[in-house]
């Protein structure tokens, strides 16, 4: 690409091939490996989806059983520990991952990548990625003023999270309602933090501080920040009698709806198609007040979908529009539902870096300068 031809926000530029997702903005279309993200959703468990993404094929029973094995050490490492004790307790979920993050690795995972040692970057993103739900589940309790809970490996991981986080075992439903919202999120092409994670795995950057830099880059309120964004809103337009006035007044004012609108998506966002049925069950098991919330937000997303579509724009709801009020509903706050966000992706980022070092390239895009002409500094003057 010559440097004329730049596009702002690198928009519809190819930077990189990968196997691992592909979306079709125009059919509304997420494929992992060449799976509908629907079809995964109904009929792989979570741990099938982790291989897939990771792996390449859906996995078979043993290699189920590995995986399982794989994510049970989730028990944090003591510098992790000491760190997440000594923060001040109204640090954000998000920051607490990027500082801890580097520090969940054991010595020797923490070696830099070596090209061609794939089972070895494997094994340190399976810890990694094991130790994420640890980590948001012992700050959720030490901001409740509440020991953090050492993590049981015999639990399937998002049950220990929940476990960790409430001290309760969930029922079977949260967990599955929890396992299908991580699978949705967890692959998702060169995203912002995606695109983060490659380009510092591309330097051969230890893993878990280029998996920092995704959770840096997520934590923008138009990337995964969305999630909380939206559900707020939700609580503020107060119920859906509320919502077509809410959404006119907002659009009149050029106020960006947070959880609407999507660069890939054109006609709909098929996560979130997926789970705003499936939110608004669990919001019925759980009781009238996380139905209203439910209902609020179907009613902003069909409304302002109604008025872009007059407008001639084809925006509607993405996977974070709906994924608050889920993580609400289970019991989580909404400045952490982020933090859930970047647990589920971590798989899909690390999948991302393994795939990078399969077939390496150091990331370095040219800019088109648009700066001051050539010229010469000033000589001091001599006094
Ligand atoms: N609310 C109101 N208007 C919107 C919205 C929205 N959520 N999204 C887009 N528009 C309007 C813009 O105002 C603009 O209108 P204009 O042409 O009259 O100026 C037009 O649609 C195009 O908007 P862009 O921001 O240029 O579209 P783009 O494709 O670049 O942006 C984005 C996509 C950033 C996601 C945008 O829709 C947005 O800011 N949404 C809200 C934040 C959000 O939900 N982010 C999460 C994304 S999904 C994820 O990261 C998992």
């Amino acid at each position: 690409m010559s440097e004329a031809s730049w596009t702002k926000g690198m928009a519809g530029v190819v930077a990189d091939a990968t196997a691992i997702s592909s979306i079709d903005g125009e059919r509304g279309e997420l494929r992992y490996r060449g799976y509908l993200i629907a079809e995964l959703v109904e009929r792989a468990s979570f741990l099938e989806v982790v291989g897939l993404v990771v792996d390449g094929e859906l996995p078979g029973p043993t290699d189920v059983a590995a995986l399982e094995g794989a994510l049970a050490d989730r028990a944090l490492p003591a510098a992790a520990q000491d760190v997440l004790a000594r923060l001040p307790r109204d640090t954000h979920p998000m920051t607490v991952l990027a500082v801890v993050l580097p520090l969940l690795d054991d010595a020797a995972s923490k070696e830099r990548p070596r090209l061609g040692a794939r089972p070895a970057q494997r094994a340190a993103l399976l810890a990694l990625a094991a130790r994420l739900p640890t980590v948001v589940a012992a700050w959720t309790r030490l901001r409740r003023g509440l020991a953090p809970l050492a993590p049981d490996p015999a639990l399937p991981l998002h049950a220990d999270f929940l476990r960790m986080t409430r001290g309760a075992a969930p029922d079977a439903r949260e967990v599955a309602v929890l396992d299908a919202t991580q699978a949705l999120q967890m692959e998702h092409g060169f995203n912002a933090s995606t695109f983060a994670v490659r380009t510092v795995a591309s330097t051969l950057a230890p893993l878990s501080e280029s998996l920092a830099a995704g959770v840096a880059a997520l934590h923008g309120p138009l990337h995964g920040g969305a999630d909380e964004a939206a559900y707020r809103m939700a609580l503020e337009v107060g119920g859906p009698e509320a919502a077509l006035a809410w959404v006119d007044a907002a659009l009149a004012r050029k106020h960006k709806i947070m959880g609407l609108g999507h660069r890939e998506y054109r006609v709909v966002d098929p996560r979130a198609l997926v789970l705003r049925p499936m939110a608004l069950d669990l919001a019925r098991a759980l009781g009238p007040a996380h139905v209203r919330v439910l209902e609020t937000l179907a009613a902003i997303d069909d409304h302002a979908a109604a008025r872009f579509a007059a407008q001639g724009k084809r925006i509607r709801a993405n996977v974070d529009f709906y994924k608050g009020a889920v993580f609400a509903a289970l019991g989580l706050e909404p400045d952490c539902f982020t933090a859930l966000f970047a647990m589920s992706r971590a798989f899909g980022w690390g999948a991302h870096a393994l795939e990078l070092w399969d077939d390496h390239a150091l990331y370095r895009p040219r800019a088109a300068y648009r700066g001051a002409p050539p010229r010469e500094v000033p000589r001091p003057t001599m006094v």
